[in-house]
């Protein structure tokens, strides 16, 4: 593929994404994630802000030591500490990249920054060329360019492209724009830029209007070859431009477009339930691409056509885009053999025989409890295997709940506590909430609940619940996850899990804590 017929993917779900208000992840979760955009064949995976915390510098830079496949990028203000950190944090990638931006809109350059323009664009110069020091691949942002004036969009790119940026960024910052009118903007910007043809100009779209991706898509036609988006849209309030739609528009059209992603589309699904579950933001089911009805068909009259000729109503083939036919693949008698190739069959491979057998183990458990074992149970139970969290202080050992009408529910639950085993005893409002409770009795977290969330995996009463609980402690917020066929316990395993992650951190900054 040629440079003009590429589209290049930058998935910023580890950086914007993470900003979304409760969406934070550890370092664990966001090298799986990582891994799974490698594995998708991603261009540039934007891991984080090194400067933010010692915790994003660190995941920044773990991922550039795991991630071989894939650009690995760091964001930096155009400051010199902040680039100094990116460049640091990047400096093991076999292929870094460092982002660095500056606000260059009347209004932000005014009460934002309190610069004029002239010093925005020799501190854009400056940001540039420090970033080169560290590495030849730079993208230059002018944040809010959405709001920009064109004549000093055009200088300040022009002197960022001389300065050494390869990348020219244009962000919607505020999503703002109309696709039309942003589509303008890049033809525009290619237009008159004097040496626009030696950067390749990319879009990074929000959604506050709902049009992050058409607007991406409009910049693509008018000459963008890279496009910054997040699995399942996620990001700053309304989220970013969505992987999944700029991608899957682009490939279903290219009788419009005349460029194409080199990404494997089949792992689009899985990596949507990667980072939901691990996020706990839900996909909502009318979602296109990823959303649980988006190849759904209710109406008689669209079953009728597509069972004559799928085309009738499907512009797409759900299997491209790694639904599976959801068909019963394994049950109780299933061997280890064919667990494996089903994984491996399904485009998943699990980094250590520990990792697979511990993978198997809670499948022969699920199969004495679930007569029928799909792909998506397979695919959450390896999920599920993922979220241990590492050093785990507490164990769920046993869990009691009573649940009767007209009595106030009762849980008795056991845990596994720095090895020692306690018991907890509790009423609640509802089975979970006494389960929570009894635990709280034995672990007294200090931490509030900021989210409860379940969703059942596959249709049917025997479905596995997955569950999600957000914790905060100051100003720490996790997420842990549970998966189960019985609610309650997909729940307690879920809030042991956030109460592990939380643990965790506090061990990372005061590693002499005491006991539970
Ligand atoms: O939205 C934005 O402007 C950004 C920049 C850092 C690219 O996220
Ligand atoms: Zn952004």
């Amino acid at each position: 593929m040629s440079d003009q017929e590429k589209l290049i993917i930058f998935d910023t779900t580890l950086r914007d994404g993470e900003q979304s208000p409760g969406a934070s992840m550890t370092k664990e979760e966001k090298v799986r994630i990582a891994k799974a955009l490698e594995k998708m064949r991603v261009d540039v995976i934007e891991a984080g802000f090194p400067m933010a915390s010692p915790g994003d510098f660190d995941s920044v830079q773990t991922i550039a030591e795991t991630v071989r496949e894939s650009t690995i990028c760091g964001l930096a203000r155009a400051l010199e500490k902040d680039i100094d950190r990116a460049g640091e944090a990047i400096k093991k990638a076999n292929s870094g990249r460092i982002h660095t931006f500056i606000a260059t809109s009347p209004i932000h350059m005014k009460h934002k920054l309190n610069m004029t323009p002239d010093q925005v664009v020799e501190q854009a110069v400056w940001a540039v060329k420090r970033a080169r020091n560290y590495t030849d691949d730079v993208e230059f942002s002018a944040e809010d360019a959405g709001r920009s004036e064109l004549d000093f969009l055009c200088r300040v790119y022009e002197q960022a492209i001389a300065a050494g940026a390869t990348t020219i960024n244009v962000p919607d910052t505020v999503g703002y724009n109309l696709p039309q009118q942003f589509g303008e903007t890049l033809r525009t910007l290619i237009e008159r830029i004097p040496n626009a043809d030696k950067a390749v100009f990319s879009v990074h779209c929000h959604n506050d209007l709902g049009l992050a991706s058409a607007n991406s898509l409009s910049a693509v036609l008018n000459g963008a070859r890279q496009v910054e988006c997040t699995i399942n849209g996620l990001g700053e309030r309304a989220g970013n431009a969505s992987l999944e739609e700029v991608v899957m528009a682009v490939r279903t059209r290219r009788d419009l477009f005349q460029c194409d992603t080199t990404l494997d589309t089949t792992q689009i699904v899985n990596c949507s339930r990667l980072v939901s579950s691990i996020t706990g933001f839900p996909v909502q089911p009318n979602k296109a691409i990823v959303g649980a009805n988006a190849f759904a068909h209710e109406a008689g009259i669209h079953q009728d056509g597509v069972l004559k000729s799928r085309e009738t109503y499907e512009i797409m083939r759900a299997e491209d885009v790694g639904w599976s036919k959801n068909r019963m693949v394994l049950g109780k008698h299933s061997g280890r053999n064919a667990f494996r190739s089903r994984l491996e069959e399904l485009g998943i491979t699990l980094d250590s025989e520990e990792e697979l057998n511990g993978a198997f183990r809670r499948f022969k458990e699920l199969a004495d409890k679930k007569h029928e074992i799909f792909d998506d149970d397979l695919q959450a139970l390896v999920n599920d295997a993922g979220f241990s969290a590492e050093n785990e202080r507490v164990k769920l050992v046993s869990l009691k709940v009573c649940s009767e009408t007209g009595e106030t529910p009762m849980a008795r639950v056991v845990l596994c506590a720095d090895g020692v085993e306690r018991e907890g005893e509790s009423a609640g409002s509802g089975p979970v909430d006494a389960a929570f409770r009894a635990m709280e009795k034995i672990i007294e977290s200090g931490a509030e609940l900021q989210l409860y969330s379940v969703n059942a995996i596959t249709s049917g009463t025997d479905a596995q619940g997955e569950v999600t609980v957000r914790l905060q402690r100051n100003d720490r917020i996790v997420n842990g996850q549970g998966a189960d066929t019985d609610i309650v316990i997909a729940s307690a395993k879920a809030y042991v899990n956030a109460f592990n992650k939380l643990e965790q951190e506090s061990q990372r900054a005061h590693p002499q804590k005491g006991r539970v």
